[in-house]
């Protein structure tokens, strides 16, 4: 297959010189068609290709490669039945199914890597059963190579990627959210962390139906983000407010992040007006040498201090110090447009187009001048703050952020004197 692809795809452009970013004269309807197809044969490393590439937004991947995605989302291919029963059986035993009271062998949600079942316990319970593709963790190599290679020969990549850097980080990634026992373990970290939230909640383990490839977790109730949009603009504030704190919090408090903030992750139930947090694959902890620096890397862009946020970029390498202007400033002035947010005491209207755009412009000088990766936290790191931002955006939140900031700077140091006495 992966050759039909390469034979259909017109040849390249002539080297040195790279199509333009989003007039890809390479990509016919029939080539896009051909690359889905082919793209959903690898879709976990696609749909995670997509999400690496999603944090730096619509504006910045080539609107044909986001449609690329969008269809191959969109285009999961549900286990057969046998399959399916075949993972259940060898993973948690033949007698699983004396545990359930009632299992719908029809999913109800595609996972990125696997396909999600509705089940009722013994004692009532509802579940939601995540059940992993066969086979997907033992072709992570040879997935991805396949993926950048179609995406290669069609040009559709951004330049500026680093793309051997960027293959490294997403294989790695992707072997971790293979492992749901690792998501299992996760999950009750966060429940643990957050037991006491009067607004988040994260819906319980059901240890005994979890296994590498199976995870149950109680069926929460509620709908996603993407369909908050019609909400009072009050709960809409409060919505964000609490995401961006918890985005603070995970940071700079738990040291210890859910990375991937799709607002589909999140379900608001009007009802108990509270949100529950799921997808806990991507998690990941962060060391106190990174956050030491990077709460004062927020800090200068809060104070509107540009030589500081200059000072703190080289610091944790975000920036050699020998990049050419235009991009020195490109990265400056992103970094301070998210300042802009935690700096005002006023509410900070999310929903200006104007903000969101600033920073889309950037984006391409920022990539195209780089001298070296970035540092490998920034993946996550951005996907995180740059999709909890977008939420923001995209609920048009009008909150005030600079106490919240203010708040979680002190506190942190407290806590950081405290724990070194
Ligand atoms: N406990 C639950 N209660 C209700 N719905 C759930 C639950 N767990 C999963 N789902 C549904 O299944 C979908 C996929 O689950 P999840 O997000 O955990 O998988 P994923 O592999 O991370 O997929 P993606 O990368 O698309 O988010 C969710 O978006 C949600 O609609
Ligand atoms: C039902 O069983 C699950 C899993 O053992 C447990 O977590 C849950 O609290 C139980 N619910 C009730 C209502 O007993
Ligand atoms: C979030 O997930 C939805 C559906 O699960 C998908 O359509 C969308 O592209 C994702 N958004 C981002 C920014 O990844």
């Amino acid at each position: 297959v992966l050759m039909d692809v390469i034979n259909l795809l017109p040849a390249c452009p002539p080297s040195g010189k790279k199509a333009a970013m989003d007039s890809s004269p390479f990509l016919s309807e029939a080539n896009a068609e051909r690359i889905v197809r082919t793209l959903c044969k690898v879709r976990g490393a696609a749909l995670k290709l997509g999400q690496m590439l999603s944090i730096q937004d619509d504006a910045f991947i080539n609107p044909h490669l986001q449609k690329i995605f969008e269809r191959v989302r969109q285009s999961a291919d549900f286990m057969p039945l046998k399959q399916m029963m075949k993972t259940l059986n060898n993973d948690l035993g033949p007698n699983w199914r004396d545990k359930l009271e009632f299992f719908e062998e029809r999913p109800f949600a595609a996972a990125s890597i696997g396909q999600v079942h509705l089940a009722r316990l013994k004692n009532g319970t509802e579940v939601a059963m995540k059940i992993q593709y066969p086979g997907v963790a033992q072709s992570i190599h040879s997935d991805v190579s396949n993926l950048m290679t179609v995406l290669s020969m069609s040009n559709v990549l951004p330049e500026g990627l680093f793309p051997e850097h960027l293959i490294e980080v997403l294989s790695r990634e992707l072997a971790l959210e293979c492992d749901y026992k690792r998501e299992a373990a996760c999950a009750k970290k966060f429940k643990e962390l957050l037991k006491d939230h009067p607004f988040f909640y994260v819906p319980t383990v059901v240890d005994e139906l979890c296994s590498p490839h199976v995870l149950t977790t109680e069926l929460v109730s509620g709908f996603p983000l993407d369909q908050a949009e019609g909400l009072s603009q009050e709960i809409r504030n409060e919505i964000c407010h609490n995401i961006l704190l918890l985005c603070l919090r995970e940071l700079f408090e738990f040291r210890y992040m859910q990375t991937d903030p799709n607002w589909s992750n999140f379900f608001y139930d009007p009802e108990l007006h509270k949100v529950a947090l799921l997808d806990f694959g991507a998690t990941r902890g962060f060391d106190l040498e990174f956050t030491d620096v990077y709460i004062e890397l927020i800090k200068a862009a809060a104070d509107m201090d540009r030589e500081r946020v200059l000072r703190k970029s080289i610091e944790m390498k975000f920036l050699t110090g020998y990049e050419i202007k235009a991009m020195e400033d490109a990265h400056l002035n992103a970094v301070l447009i998210l300042g802009e947010a935690f700096a005002s005491s006023e509410p900070f209207d999310f929903g200006l187009q104007s903000t969101t755009e600033k920073i889309h412009g950037l984006i391409p000088v920022m990539l195209k001048h780089r001298l070296v990766p970035p540092p490998e936290e920034t993946y996550s790191l951005h996907r995180k703050m740059g999709g909890s931002f977008l939420i923001c955006s995209k609920l048009k939140a009008r909150i005030p952020c600079k106490n919240m900031f203010q708040e979680t700077y002190s506190n942190y140091w407290s806590r950081r004197a405290r724990k070194e006495q």
